[in-house]
């Protein structure tokens, strides 16, 4: 236990990408105002990445990320694509660099810290393609624009009620629009922070209920993940 956490310790101070990302987690994390003990929650997860997992805080661990790579078998989440729960971004930097548009919406700051720090290194380009935002999906709506699709990976495994999350994240779509959701298979991934196990694809169909109608569900044994392709 205590090797491995000075070897994580060592990487976040001696390698320099991470050693930034590490900077703004901390300064996040010491000044944020913790009245919201769901924000802090979502903020805590970083501290916890950087601790156990910092090799995850860096650009190459995504490059190639069975996550974002799976949006190609999904043509339906096209358009303008609101990432919902996007943590630190970095599958959107390089969904950005593949050709997509997609805005990443999340309610942890210092996640949202993180994906500005990594689109400001991005070309001109990929950030014509790219914003971030912190928002809770259920309360607040102060972006007015209507997204075509949204895709959201390994956040519905943390969510107890998915009925108003659901019905918030339909705020930001456009009537009919498509919504691809990838959540762990069992108990593949497992944290503290998981409060929901997904065994098949009628356990999730059953947990999304009735806000929106899944059209496809596809099982990973390779990836131990689920999806569920719904609609609104
Ligand atoms: C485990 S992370 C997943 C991050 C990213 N999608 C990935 O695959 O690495 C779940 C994220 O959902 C966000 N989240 C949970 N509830 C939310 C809400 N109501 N509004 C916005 N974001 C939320 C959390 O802050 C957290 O960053």
């Amino acid at each position: 236990m205590l090797i491995p956490r000075l070897k994580n310790w060592l990487l976040s101070v001696t390698d320099p990408e991470i050693a930034i990302i590490s900077g703004i987690i901390r300064k996040y994390a010491n000044s944020q105002d913790k009245a919201d003990s769901l924000v802090d929650a979502c903020d805590k997860v970083f501290l916890q990445r950087l601790r156990d997992y910092p090799v995850a805080l860096k650009l190459s661990f995504w490059e190639n990320h069975f996550e974002w790579m799976s949006l190609r078998a999904y043509p339906e989440i096209q358009g303008h694509i609101l990432d919902f729960g996007c943590g630190s971004g970095h599958s959107d930097i390089f969904l950005a660099r593949n050709g997509y548009m997609v805005h990443g919406l999340d309610l942890s700051p210092v996640g949202i810290a993180i994906a500005k720090h990594l689109q400001a290194m991005e070309s001109a380009e990929v950030n014509k393609r790219l914003s971030f935002e912190v928002a809770d999906i259920i309360k607040d709506r102060e972006n007015p624009i209507l997204f075509d699709a949204a895709w959201s990976a390994h956040v519905f495994e943390h969510i107890p009620d998915p009925a108003p999350v659901l019905a918030g994240l339909g705020n930001w779509l456009k009537p009919g629009a498509h919504l691809l959701i990838s959540v762990p298979l069992g108990y593949a991934y497992d944290d503290p922070g998981h409060v929901n196990h997904f065994a098949d694809g009628e356990e999730l169909k059953r947990f999304l209920g009735e806000t929106v109608t899944v059209s496809r569900i596809d099982i990973s044994q390779e990836y131990q993940v689920i999806r569920a392709l719904c609609s609104y």
